[in-house]
C-alpha cells in the first residue's frame, strides 16, 4: 500500500518577503482555488528534484528548494501532499501551465486568497515563517 502511493510535492516559494500563490485553472472541481504550485514526483526523482522540475515547468523559474514543511497531507486515497520551502533564484514566474492567476502575498495577505484545503496546514505554517523572516 505504502510503495504504492503518490507524492505530489508543492513549493512554498519565497522571494523578497512574499509567498507566491497560483490559482489553478483546471480541473472543474480546483479550478478558481489557490495552491502552492507543484506536482507528482516522477519515477526516480527525489522531492527535491521533482519540485524544482514542477516550478521550471509551471512558472519558467529556477528555484531553490530549503526545507521541508513538517507533516504531510492526504489529497484523495493513494495520494499525499508534502511541501518544501523554496527561493527564487532566477526568473519572474509565469501561469505558464496548470494556472491562470499568480499572486505575490505579503505576510499580512496570507489568507487573502481562498486556498485548496489540503493546502491551508502548509500556507499557515509558511506563512508564519514569512511573518518570522
Ligand atoms: O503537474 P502534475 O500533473 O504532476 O500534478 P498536479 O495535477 O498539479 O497535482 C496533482 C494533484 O495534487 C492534483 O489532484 C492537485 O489538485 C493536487 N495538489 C494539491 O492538492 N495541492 C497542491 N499544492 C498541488 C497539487
Amino acid at each position: 500500500m505504502n510503495e504504492r502511493r503518490v507524492v505530489v510535492v508543492a513549493g512554498a516559494v519565497f522571494d523578497r518577503g512574499r509567498l507566491l500563490a497560483a490559482r489553478r485553472s483546471a480541473p472543474e472541481d480546483l479550478a478558481g482555488r489557490w495552491e502552492l504550485p507543484g506536482g507528482k514526483l516522477e519515477p526516480g526523482e527525489s522531492p527535491e528534484q521533482a519540485l524544482v522540475r514542477e516550478l521550471r515547468e509551471e512558472l519558467g523559474v529556477e528555484t531553490e528548494p530549503l526545507a521541508r514543511i513538517p507533516g504531510e497531507w492526504v489529497l484523495k486515497p493513494g495520494y499525499v501532499l508534502q511541501v518544501w520551502t523554496a527561493r527564487l533564484l532566477s526568473g519572474e514566474p509565469q501561469p505558464l501551465e496548470d494556472h491562470d492567476a499568480l499572486r505575490w502575498l505579503a505576510p499580512h495577505e496570507t489568507d487573502a486568497v481562498d486556498w485548496l484545503d489540503q493546502d491551508r496546514p502548509a500556507v499557515a505554517e509558511a506563512a508564519r515563517l514569512l511573518r518570522e523572516s
